[in-house]
């Protein structure tokens, strides 16, 4: 079975929800505690052994590649001043030469659109997306836990967590079929439907790895809820044709493109750090004694 050594990640998107942070900074530059949104992505695909990062930009988003550069006067001058640590972080933080690849999603035609954007740089091999809004802490990259599901069935897989009934709207939802332990067989897939309509409270969360078959859908260019491209739709066409599967993964969802995840993640990854761990506690009891 082959590894999932490409991820694609769409970040075209405008990021109204945060305006006015987001009228000149893209949304995943935004920072958690003290790193850009789009790094966490990264590092969790890193993590979960992809070797190419295909980022699917847009106008506006130059600033995504520059922060993936090696920015060689800051390393001229933590060298110069000896700061070895933050060069070490600096280096480790940066990806090798040709790994990181960049195209545009010219036209805002929806999520599907944007992933079929990658379909030359794809090209025949299964291939794991993941939308850098929903920011994931957990033990193991929820990217490597979809990649183990995908090299023991071969077929698609996503991340799966249970949502209130009022927000299916807000989701793709899953028709589930047979479970087997937290994995669910995915017998459909709706995109936002109203809680009338849904089938189950499964909703998609931002993370897949799909077949390459995904793109003779997205190559057609139909329009779906809210007169765009869905991947949702695109998904849909696959079921029967190969095993898929929902994964309720380990871990932590945040959306941080919303005022309350967002300020979520960074309250959840800061206690998580031993050096601001404490001093985070401390200023959570202040306000929450109001
Ligand atoms: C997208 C997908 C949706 C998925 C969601 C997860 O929606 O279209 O199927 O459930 O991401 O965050 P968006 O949040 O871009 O509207």
């Amino acid at each position: 079975m082959t590894a999932v050594r490409k991820v694609v990640f769409p970040v075209a998107g405008l990021g109204t929800r945060m305006l006015p942070a987001t009228r000149v900074l893209p949304k995943e530059m935004l920072p958690v505690v003290d790193k850009p949104i789009i790094q966490y992505a990264l590092e969790e695909a890193a993590e979960a052994g992809a070797e190419q990062f295909i980022f699917i930009t847009g106008r506006g988003k130059s600033i995504i590649e520059d922060h993936f550069d090696r920015a060689f006067e800051l390393f001229q001058t933590l060298e110069e001043k000896q700061k070895r640590t933050a060069l070490e972080q600096l280096t480790y933080d940066t990806p090798a030469p040709g790994k990181v690849i960049f195209t545009r999603q010219q036209e805002p035609r929806g999520l599907g659109h944007a992933v079929w954007c990658a379909r030359h740089l794809v090209r025949d091999e299964p291939f794991g997306v993941i939308l850098v809004d929903d920011l994931i802490q957990s033990e193991r990259p929820c990217m490597a836990q979809l990649a183990d599901v995908h090299a023991r069935t071969g077929g698609s897989v996503v991340a799966v967590m249970e949502v209130p009934e009022e927000q299916t709207s807000r989701y793709g939802i899953v028709n589930p079929g047979r479970r087997d332990g937290d994995l669910v067989e995915v017998r459909g897939l709706v995109e936002k439907p109203d809680p009338s309509d849904a089938p189950s409270r499964l909703a998609v969360i931002g993370r897949y790895v799909l077949t390459p078959q995904v793109f003779d859908h997205l190559s057609r260019h139909q329009t779906g809820a809210g007169g765009e491209i869905q991947l949702t739709d695109a998904m849909e066409s696959l079921i029967g044709r190969q095993p898929f599967h929902g994964l309720s993964f380990e871990g932590r969802r945040f959306d941080c493109g919303d005022k309350l995840g967002y300020l979520e993640a960074i309250v959840a990854l800061a206690s998580s750090r031993d050096e601001l761990a404490e001093g985070m506690q401390d200023i959570l009891r202040r306000y929450g004694a109001r």
